[in-house]
């Protein structure tokens, strides 16, 4: 059993869970995954998954793997969409974020390889556009996200949906393409890739659109450095300049899944 949630509370339309601890949230998040899994199973019909990358993630991808293991949920009648890769890589790099999702999850399940979907960072310059493109008309087929797995950047980014000056309403409408990082995002990126002169630049990441479009949000958020990012996401004015506070225009489901520390500058507030 999950550990039971040391604050929840709602806002605008979201809930908010703050945890002791990453694993407590994790196991959660994990345990929502695969009811999800059940319960499309139950109806006969396929899950669609919006996975996303990270340290932060971790945890419920090993929770999967064991619940694959242990009590036998099958991927079978799953289909994956990761939220973004870096542009360009290969997948066989370390820091590609496909060999991530075969080494955390893919490879230890029954998803089948087809359905299992990542951003090609191999695909030539001039059709880039085209497998974005391409990426939001397959996710629409397959009937939209039932659950986006999301975790969020210190400068409050989602997927590589970076801080902009766009309007709102320019910012809920982009689209999956190919996006530049951000200064703070290179500097987190720098420890994995030996160095900020190593980060590749670019990536592909699913729109802001298609994450919104979600039918079920679950982020997760953990540790001190996300703590700012966290509060101006829930607390803060809704604003592209902090690409989180933007999950504040759905009116769908979205779970928050933070630690204490996370939560730290928060938490009286939301006991209010
Ligand atoms: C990366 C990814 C995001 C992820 C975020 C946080 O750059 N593109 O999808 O949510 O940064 O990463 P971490 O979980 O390692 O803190």
């Amino acid at each position: 059993m999950p550990a039971e949630p040391i604050l929840e509370s709602s806002r605008e339309g979201a809930t908010i869970l703050v945890f002791e601890d990453p694993l407590s949230a994790c196991a959660v998040a994990a345990e929502r995954i695969a009811a999800t899994i059940r319960d499309r199973a139950s109806n006969r019909r396929k899950a669609v998954l919006g996975l996303a990358t990270g340290s932060t993630p971790e945890p419920v991808y090993e929770r999967l793997v064991a619940i694959h293991k242990q009590e036998s949920l099958s991927f079978a009648n799953v289909v994956t969409y990761n939220l973004d890769e870096y542009y360009p890589i290969s997948p066989f790099d370390r820091n590609s974020y496909r060999l991530y999702m075969h080494q955390k999850l893919f490879d230890s399940v029954d998803l089948p390889a087809a359905s299992a979907h990542v951003l090609d960072g191999t695909a030539p310059a001039g059709f880039v556009d085209e497998v974005a493109a391409a990426y939001d008309r397959w996710i629409e087929a397959d009937g939209g996200i039932d659950l986006q797995l999301l975790g969020i950047g210190r400068n409050g980014h989602i997927g590589f949906n970076e801080p902009s000056d766009l309007t709102i309403e320019r910012a809920i409408a982009l689209p999956t393409r190919l996006v530049s990082l951000h200064p703070t995002t290179i500097v987190d990126a720098a420890r994995s890739f030996g160095g900020e002169d190593k980060v590749i630049r670019g990536a592909i990441t699913m729109g802001i659109k298609t994450i919104l479009a979600a039918r079920s949000i679950v982020i997760l958020a953990f540790g001190a450095g996300k703590e700012s990012a966290v509060r101006d996401a829930i607390l803060g004015p809704i604003s592209p300049a902090l690409p989180a506070s933007l999950l504040r225009t759905r009116t769908a489901e979205t779970t928050w899944l933070v630690d204490r520390a996370a939560a730290r500058s928060i938490v009286a507030e939301l006991s209010r």
